[in-house]
C-alpha cells in the first residue's frame, strides 16, 4: 500500500528536526544527475566530496578471498574486529607516536556515525558546541539533532583557526569544540604550533575536543598532519575513517579514538545505533592497514596532478583569487567576489553556461558567501582541463 502525502502529518515530526534542513549538497547532486540526462554537454562536477579513484585492487582481491570465511558474514564485536583495532593501534603508534590500546577504539560506519554518536553521548540540551566557519555542513545539523547549540568561530583569511577567537567564543555553556583539519571545504591545514595553541585554549577551560581528521592522510608539498591527540590533553576525541585515505567512501568504515571515560558513553550510543560496522567492510579496512603504504601512491599521484590543474583552471580567470595555500584534502576554496557575483550566483552561472558544478560558500557557514568549494576528487585531469577551457571561453564572452 502506498502512503499518500496528505496522510503524512507534519505535527508527527519530532521537534528536534525543526533546526535541520536537507543538505544542499545532496540537492546539488540530484540536480547534477538530472542535468546529466538532458544536457548535450557533459556535466563536469566539482561538487561532491567523493572520489572516483577505484579502491586499490590489492585490497579488493584480498577481500574477495576473505569473503569465503563465515566470520565475515556475522556481526562483529560492538567495538569492531579486534585485528582491525590492533592494526589501528600500530598505525597511530608509527604515524603519530601515540599509545592507544584496542579498548580505546570503536569502529563505526564512517566518520559520520562516529560524529553523531559522540554528539549524542556528550551533549546535553542547551550545551554549546564550537565549530569552525566555514566548515563541513553536517556538524551543525548533527549537533542540533543531539540537542546542542552551535556556535561558529570564524577562520582567519588563510582559513586557519586562531586560538584567540576560540577563546572569545567560549561561554559557561561551551562543552566541546569540533576541529577539522585538513579542512573541508577549504583544504587548509594547521601547523603543529597552531593546533597546540587551540588545544591548550580548550584545555584551559576543560572543553572537549572532537577532531574530525577524515583527510589526515591527504596532504601536499610535504605538509605533515598533526593529530590533535599529539598535544598533551586528556579530553581529545579523534574521529577518522578509511573513506578518503583508501578511496573507500562506499565501504563506510570509520573509528573513534578516545580515553576510556569519553569512549565508554560513545560506545554505548554506537551499540544502540548500529551494533557494529559492516563486517566485510571492516575486513577490507584491516587489509588496507596491513598493505604497504605504497598502495596509496597511485591515488596521491592523481590528486597531486588534479590539484595543480584545478588551481590553474580557476585562478587564471581575473576576479577569482586563492589567497592561501590549500595543502590538504581535495578542495580549493577561492574567493570569486572579484567577478561581481556572490558564490551562489557564480555556481548558478557556471552550471547554466559552462555545465560545471561547484558548491557555494553558504553551504559551509555564513562568513564566506563570496567563496565556492571546488572538489577535485571526482574529475580526471583531462576533464579538469576541459573545465578550464569552458570557464575561459565563458568569461571572455561575458566580461
Ligand atoms: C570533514 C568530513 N568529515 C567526515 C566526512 C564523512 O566521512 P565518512 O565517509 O567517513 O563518513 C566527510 C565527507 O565528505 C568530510 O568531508
Amino acid at each position: 500500500m502506498t502512503i499518500e502525502k496528505k496522510n503524512l502529518n507534519p505535527k508527527r515530526t519530532a521537534s528536534r528536526l525543526s533546526q535541520i534542513r536537507p543538505s544542499g549538497l545532496r540537492k546539488l547532486f540530484d540536480l547534477e544527475h538530472k542535468l546529466s540526462k538532458s544536457s548535450s554537454h557533459k556535466i563536469l562536477s566539482f561538487g561532491l566530496g567523493n572520489l572516483n579513484i577505484p579502491t586499490m585492487p590489492e585490497i579488493i582481491s584480498q577481500l574477495k578471498i576473505a569473503l569465503d570465511d563465515p566470520v565475515s558474514h556475522r556481526y562483529s564485536p560492538n567495538a569492531g574486529l579486534l585485528e582491525l583495532r590492533e592494526a589501528l593501534v600500530a598505525r597511530y603508534k608509527t604515524e603519530y607516536h601515540l599509545d592507544y590500546t584496542t579498548d580505546q577504539i570503536v569502529i563505526t560506519s564512517g566518520c559520520l556515525e562516529a560524529l553523531i554518536d559522540a554528539f549524542i553521548a556528550l551533549i546535553d540540551p542547551g550545551d554549546e558546541v564550537l565549530i569552525q566557519d566555514p566548515t563541513f555542513g553536517y556538524y551543525a545539523s548533527q549537533i542540533s539533532l543531539a540537542g546542542g547549540k552551535v556556535r561558529p568561530v570564524p577562520l582567519n583569511d588563510k582559513f586557519e583557526l586562531e586560538a584567540d577567537l576560540v577563546n572569545e567564543a567560549i561561554t559557561s555553556k561551551t562543552k566541546a569544540l569540533v576541529l577539522n583539519f585538513p579542512c573541508n571545504p577549504t583544504g587548509s591545514v594547521m601547523s603543529r604550533e597552531e593546533i597546540r595553541a587551540v588545544v591548550e585554549t580548550a584545555a584551559d577551560k576543560g572543553i572537549i575536543i572532537i577532531s574530525d581528521e577524515a583527510y589526515e592522510a591527504i596532504t601536499f608539498n610535504g605538509h605533515k598532519h598533526t593529530c590533535a591527540a599529539e598535544i598533551d590533553y586528556d579530553n581529545v576525541i579523534i574521529i577518522s575513517s578509511f573513506s578518503k585515505t583508501y578511496c573507500m567512501t562506499g565501504f563506510r568504515v570509520g573509528y573513534v579514538l578516545a580515553p576510556p571515560e569519553l569512549l565508554s558513553p560513545i560506545s554505548l550510543v554506537h551499540q544502540y545505533n548500529t551494533a557494529c560496522a559492516n563486517s566485510p567492510a571492516q575486513i577490507a579496512a584491516k587489509i588496507a592497514l596491513h598493505s604497504p603504504s605504497s598502495i596509496r601512491e597511485v591515488m596521491m599521484k592523481k590528486l597531486i596532478e588534479r590539484r595543480a590543474e584545478t588551481i590553474k583552471a580557476f585562478t587564471s580567470v581575473e576576479g577569482i583569487k586563492l589567497n592561501y595555500n590549500p595543502l590538504g584534502a581535495f578542495y580549493i576554496y577561492p574567493d570569486i567576489g572579484g567577478l561581481g557575483m556572490n558564490g551562489t550566483e557564480f555556481s548558478e552561472f557556471l552550471l547554466e553556461n559552462c555545465q560545471i558544478v561547484v558548491v557555494p560558500g553558504t553551504e559551509f557557514g555564513t562568513t564566506t558567501p563570496n567563496h565556492v568549494r571546488i572538489s577535485y576528487g571526482f574529475l580526471n585531469q583531462k576533464d579538469i582541463r576541459e573545465a578550464g577551457t569552458r570557464i575561459h571561453s565563458c568569461f571572455s564572452k561575458t566580461h
